[in-house]
């Protein structure tokens, strides 16, 4: 704390410094600050960061931190920080649809890991109770299954999620024929996306499939009949299937969790004139703003390879840029009007900077298994 208030002075004498003689040697951001990847304060900021790109993410699954792996503070006038940070990441088995927190997830098996990297543009002004995602970027991608083949040959293998496979397919639809018998009453389900498929021998093949579903009402009549689900139906839960197979039999099961957050409309139960009408609906809604940036995700590079072709895989890389600027001294960050900031007091966002020099960084890994640290 002592050292942070310290850093803070001597920035602010060093910042006043540099903008007073007008011809001087290009410095490029001078007050850029270089903390330390462990250090407590910038930790909770990155697990701040992480949280908001977990709600503002449409697909796959939660993140949690792994380790911070570069930071840079830039100090604003008044009160508030920019951060810059590079973090890797890992998947948590919870899609971000479920809106759980993080810790309310598992982190998945080795053999089932799925990691990568972000960078990240965050704002925070405590004083203000501002926390701002301003920009963000991710690369993710599964774990090795060439070297989780060699650690664990019997674990089951992550499957590109890719529906036109017939044992996919087959899974899918008589999981969710199950479930559609089981607790589809009134209503039906529908496959919206999959979103992870494993496979396993156990004494004959087996599938998992995770998918998201829809849903749409039917009516109580006989022959019972189901509406299909409208063109911009959006996800109502995610739904776990599994086919597997021995000498004698076919086994098939189904669950599914549905999202807290989606109402579900059941038929019948809520006709248009009960529902909040809109103008009052938007007035409690958070204002809108798009998306703050994306998560690429990229396959196993060991996947489809033959031995021989083992030693032209590509170095394994992570490319995940942010920026919002291209303006070497920066632009005013582009706040939402909620946020009451004095025109002074507005953040200046900088093009990201190059890595930091701190030999503290990057920090310690919570699991520091070299099959899932980005390199
Ligand atoms: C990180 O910080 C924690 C707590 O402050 C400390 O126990 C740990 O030794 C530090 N780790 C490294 C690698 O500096
Ligand atoms: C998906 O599976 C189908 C059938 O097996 C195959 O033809 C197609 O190439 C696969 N697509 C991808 C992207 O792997
Ligand atoms: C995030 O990365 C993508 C792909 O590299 C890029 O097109 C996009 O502009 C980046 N977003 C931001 C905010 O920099």
């Amino acid at each position: 704390m002592i050292l942070t208030l310290f850093l803070g002075l001597l920035v602010l004498v060093h910042g006043a410094w540099s903008t007073s003689p007008p011809d001087q040697v290009q410095q490029p951001h001078p007050l850029l600050l270089e903390p330390s990847c462990n250090d407590s304060r910038v930790l909770s900021v990155a697990g701040l960061a992480l949280e908001k790109i977990n709600e503002d993410r449409k697909e796959g699954y939660v993140f949690r931190l792994n380790r911070v792996a570069d930071v840079l503070e830039h100090h604003q006038e008044g009160s508030g920080s920019v951060y810059y940070l590079t973090l890797d990441v890992l998947e948590m088995n919870c899609h971000v649809l479920n809106k759980k927190h993080w810790k309310d997830c598992e982190v998945r098996q080795l053999h089932d890991s799925i990691y990568g990297r972000c960078k990240v543009i965050f704002y925070v002004n405590l004083p203000r109770r501002i926390l701002y995602l301003a920009a963000y970027n991710c690369t993710v991608r599964p774990v090795s299954g060439r070297e989780i083949a060699t650690l664990c040959p019997d674990c089951p293998v992550l499957l590109p999620n890719n529906i036109s496979d017939p044992r996919i397919f087959q899974t899918v639809s008589e999981s969710l024929e199950k479930i559609n018998k089981e607790i589809g009453v009134g209503k039906k389900f529908h496959l919206f996306k999959v979103t992870e498929v494993h496979t396993q021998w156990v004494v004959g093949p087996s599938y998992t499939v995770e998918f998201l579903v829809t849903e749409s009402p039917c009516t109580k009549s006989l022959p019972e009949k189901c509406l299909p689900p409208p063109a911009d139906a959006q996800p109502v839960g995610i739904c776990k299937g599994s086919l597997s197979r021995d000498r004698m039999k076919k086994y098939i099961a189904g669950t599914c969790e549905f999202f807290q957050s989606q109402p579900t409309l059941a038929p019948e139960s809520h006709p248009p004139e009960h529902q909040v009408p809109q103008q009052l609906a938007s007035t409690t809604a958070p204002p809108l703003e798009g998306p703050k940036g994306s998560v690429q995700f990229l396959p196993d590079p060991s996947i489809g390879k033959i031995e021989d072709d083992l030693e032209q895989t590509p170095p394994l890389t992570f490319p995940a840029h942010v920026s919002l600027t291209t303006h070497p001294l920066g632009e005013v960050l582009q706040l939402p009007s909620h946020f009451l900031l004095d025109k002074e007091e507005l953040p200046i966002v900088l093009p990201f900077p190059e890595e930091s020099r701190s030999n503290e960084c990057p920090g310690p890994a919570e699991h520091s298994n070299s099959l899932i640290l980005p390199p």
